[in-house]
C-alpha cells in the first residue's frame, strides 16, 4: 500500500512520535509512506509530498512540532477544495491517509472517509476537548509547562509579594488551565466553563490577603468571558485559516491583572505563556500514547477501518468513529473544577 500522513491545526508535542509510530509499522509491513506536507494544504492545488524512507523516523521522538509542517488551510472553505483533494489523493495513488489533529483536521478527514476517502484519524490538540477520548497529542506536555511555570512564578511572586496572572491556551475549554493550575498549585484558575465574576477574583484575592498570604498566583485560560473584558468573536477582527479569532490578542490575562491593581491597589504581573505550552520535546507521558496511537491507527488502515481512529479510553486505546469524536467539544466537568476549589 501506499500510506499517506498529515499533521493539521496547531502543532503539538508527540506530533512526531505519532508519524514514527504510523510509518515504522508500515515500513515493517513493506508498504510505501508519504508524508503530506502542512496539513491539508498538502492536497491543495499542485499537492505538496515527501517519500518518507527509514531514515525519516530516526531521531524524531523527542523532537517537538512536527516534521510534516503543519497549517490550518481547510479545504471545505475554499471553493472546489474538496474536489481537489480527492484528485490529489488520486494523482498521489494513495491507498489511505492517517490525519492526526484536532477537531478542524478531523472534520475534514470524516468528510473524506464519508465521501469515499480511504482515510482514518490520530486525536491531537494540546487543549484536549476532542470528545470520546481520554488522550489527546500535546496535552500532557502543555500541562507540564504551565506546572512548571506555576512554581517558578511561586518564588518569585513570593519574594516580591505580588499577584501572578500566568495566561494559558486553550480555545475554548480550561483543560490546561485546571490541570496545569492544580499541578502547579494555582491560589484561583479562571476557566471559559465557569463564569466567575471580578468582583469574585477581587474578594478572593482580599481574602488571602487577610489570612496572611500576600501572594497570588491566578492561572486563567486565553478563553475566559469575564464582563469588561474583549468578546471572544471580536478581537481585533483577526482569525486563523480555519476561522477562530486569534485569543492571544485578547490580552484576558493582562487586563486581568490591570483590574486587580487598580481593584485592589496589589502589586500584578502577567506571565503569557503562549507557544511555549506547545513548543519543544515530548512528555514521556506524550511520546508513549501518541506512539501507541500511531501504530493503533497503522492497524485500522490495515483492516480498512475507514472513517475510524484509535482513542484512549480507561487506560487502553480503543477505536470510535471520527465523526463521534468531532460532534462536540469534551468541556471541563464542573466536579473537577470544585477540586481545584479545594486550595483555594
Ligand atoms: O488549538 C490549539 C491552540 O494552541 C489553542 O489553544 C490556541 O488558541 C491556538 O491554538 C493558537 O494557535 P496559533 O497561535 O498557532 O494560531
Amino acid at each position: 500500500m501506499r500510506i499517506g500522513i498529515l499533521t493539521g491545526g496547531g502543532d503539538a508535542p508527540g506530533l512526531n512520535a505519532a508519524i514514527r509510530g504510523v510509518g515504522r509499522r508500515a515500513l515493517a509491513h513493506g508498504d510505501t509512506v508519504i508524508g503530506v506536507k502542512n496539513g491539508w494544504a498538502g492536497l491543495i492545488g499542485d499537492g505538496d509530498f515527501m517519500p518518507m524512507e527509514r531514515h525519516f523516523f530516526s531521531g524524531i521522538l523527542a523532537l517537538g512540532g512536527t516534521v510534516l509542517g503543519s497549517s490550518r488551510t481547510n479545504p471545505m472553505k475554499r471553493e472546489g477544495g474538496r474536489e481537489e483533494v480527492l484528485r490529489n489523493l488520486r494523482r498521489a495513488e494513495l491507498d489511505a491517509l492517517v490525519a492526526i489533529g484536532g477537531d478542524d483536521t478531523l472534520s475534514v478527514a470524516a468528510w473524506l472517509a464519508d465521501h469515499g476517502g480511504e482515510c482514518v484519524g490520530v486525536p491531537k490538540t494540546m487543549d484536549n476537548d476532542l470528545s470520546v477520548t481520554d488522550y489527546c497529542i500535546g496535552f500532557d506536555t502543555a500541562v507540564s509547562r504551565v506546572s512548571e511555570a506555576v512554581d517558578r512564578l511561586h518564588t518569585t511572586a513570593a519574594s516580591h509579594h505580588r499577584v501572578m496572572v500566568v495566561e494559558v491556551m486553550g480555545r475554548d475549554t480550561g483543560w490546561v488551565a485546571l490541570m496545569g493550575g492544580i499541578a502547579g498549585g494555582a491560589d484561583l484558575i479562571l476557566i471559559p466553563e465557569i463564569k466567575v465574576t471580578l468582583d469574585e477574583v477581587i474578594d478572593r484575592l482580599q481574602k488571602r490577603l487577610q489570612s496572611g498570604s500576600d501572594f497570588s498566583i491566578i492561572v486563567v485560560s486565553e478563553g475566559v468571558e469575564m464582563e469588561g473584558v474583549t468578546d471572544k468573536e471580536s478581537t481585533s477582527g483577526k482569525v486563523d485559516a480555519f476561522g477562530h479569532a486569534q485569543l492571544s490578542k485578547r490580552g484576558v490575562g493582562e487586563w486581568l491583572a490591570e483590574m486587580i491593581e487598580e481593584r485592589l491597589g496589589h502589586e500584578t504581573r502577567t506571565t503569557v505563556l503562549g507557544h511555549t505550552q506547545r513548543g519543544g520535546s515530548p512528555s514521556a507521558y506524550d511520546r508513549i500514547w501518541a506512539t501507541r496511537v500511531g501504530c493503533a491507527a497503522y492497524d485500522l488502515v490495515l483492516a480498512k477501518r475507514w472513517g475510524m481512529m484509535p482513542v484512549v479510553r480507561n487506560g487502553t486505546v480503543e477505536t470510535a468513529p471520527i465523526a463521534d469524536v468531532v460532534r462536540e467539544q469534551r468541556k471541563v466537568p464542573a466536579e473537577l473544577y470544585e477540586l481545584a476549589k479545594v486550595f483555594y
